[in-house]
């Protein structure tokens, strides 16, 4: 495979960084990307030649941002091969999103005894907000167990479904450990039911081609900052049949037809859920991300990453008393693990002093950690801009440090 690694890193300013005089190994992607220069050169162009409000003035700098951001709607779309860009609804991020549906979705449709299915291995934005809509409504959060290696247990997940059974909440790929879920499967087991399913793509989207026609999940979910766009902006895909029927979220400008005291019609999609002034700037910057990961290819970079993963899971099992936590057979960039009783945030900080950035923590998804059993783990996740040679230096990092700590 021909795949432009030097280019690539050349394109993202930030890995010439030194960090404590050593060069930055950046291996905390699944908390958030750096960014090319494609993404800070449209912030720039933006605020230096074409900025003003969107959807509003008529004045020329307010139709080229006007024109911008609804041509970022447009990428997005055809990222994700959604139907139309009506389905593509900007938000805060994946948290933002997934709240919304809780709040529109399920407020409308969710009822006392009925039932929503999530799984042992989501992130708390994936549960906290289930939680606070059964709370409301007298409904029962049902979770689908998973094995030790982290894979879903697919006959214990298809016995949850049943008909109080009201939506599916899934998270495509862990972020805590790694696992993509069989989220074809589960779609078409829900489908056969009528339950809607939702995809917490956050983790997934910059690591793999998704197609929304072709998966026909009912909604999709993601934050840019994952994807190498800025922070404070995320995307909530929705079939548009669905987001036609559901309440808006959030009211304001910008997501009316008509107000009077007496009462309000709303806009039509997508704007009905984007109440107030949106984020401009970085809605932008999503579309150039978009345009520059199209610039490599989605596949190339799933193909790369898969044997960044590989190679580092293949040195990891060769060091004695490292502990991968997370092994389904299915699994994106990531490399979770412990280092017996060394704890993770220690290995964090020793492996900063040698330039080397990983997350230590439970990654917001404490029941994980509750079910291996552990306070934390550290976590190596990889980039499209990620070499073996670096995950060299991560690896010569542990063994070293283990020596440290006898
Ligand atoms: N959810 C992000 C992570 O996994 C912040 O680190």
């Amino acid at each position: 495979m021909t795949y432009p690694i030097e280019k690539i890193r050349a394109d993202f300013p930030i890995l010439n960084e030194k960090i404590r005089n050593k060069p930055l190994v950046y291996l905390d992607n699944a908390a958030s990307c750096q960014k090319p220069q494609a993404v800070i050169d449209s912030i720039v162009k933006l605020y230096s030649h074409d900025y003003a409000n969107v959807h509003r003035g008529v004045h020329t700098l307010s139709v080229r941002s006007t024109d911008l951001f609804e041509a970022a709607r447009e990428k997005v779309k055809t990222f994700m091969n959604a139907a139309s860009e009506k389905e593509i609804i900007f938000v805060r991020g994946a948290t933002d999103a997934i709240n919304l549906i809780a709040q529109t979705y399920g407020k409308a449709n969710i009822h006392a005894g009925d039932e929503i299915i999530i799984t042992a291995m989501e992130h708390h934005s994936n549960i906290v907000p289930w939680q606070m809509l059964c709370e409301e409504k007298g409904a029962i959060l049902k979770v689908a167990p998973m094995t030790s290696q982290g894979e879903l247990l697919m006959p214990e997940f298809e016995a949850l479904l049943n008909s109080k059974t009201k939506l599916v909440s899934v998270v495509h790929m862990s972020n805590a450990l790694g696992t993509i879920n069989p989220v074809e499967k589960i779609i078409e087991l829900a489908h056969a039911r009528n339950i809607p399913v939702l995809l917490d793509g956050a983790q997934a989207i910059p690591h793999t081609p998704v197609d929304m026609q072709k998966l026909d999940c009912d909604f999709y979910v993601f934050s840019g900052h994952k994807l190498y766009a800025p922070t404070g902006v995320g995307v909530l895909y929705g079939k548009q049949s669905l987001l036609e029927a559901m309440p808006p979220y959030q009211g304001g400008g910008d997501m009316i037809r008509t107000v009077t005291f007496e009462k309000s019609t709303y806009a039509g999609l997508p704007l009905k859920f984007e109440a107030g002034t949106p984020s401009i700037a970085e809605v932008i910057g999503l579309g150039a991300a978009i345009d520059y990961l199209n610039t490599i290819g989605m596949d190339k970079i799933a193909a790369y990453e898969a044997e960044l993963l590989a190679y580092a899971t293949q040195a990891a099992l060769k060091i004695d008393g490292l502990k991968i936590i997370g092994e389904a057979k299915e699994k994106g960039a990531i490399l979770s693990f412990t280092l017996g009783k060394i704890h993770p945030h220690d290995i964090g900080t020793m492996l900063d002093s040698l330039g080397i950035a990983i997350r230590a923590g439970h990654h917001c998804a404490m029941p994980v950690m509750d079910f291996y059993k552990v306070p934390a783990t550290a976590r190596a996740s990889f980039a499209m801009y990620n070499t073996k040679a670096e995950i060299d230096v991560l690896i010569l990092g542990i063994k070293n440090l283990i020596e440290m700590f006898g």
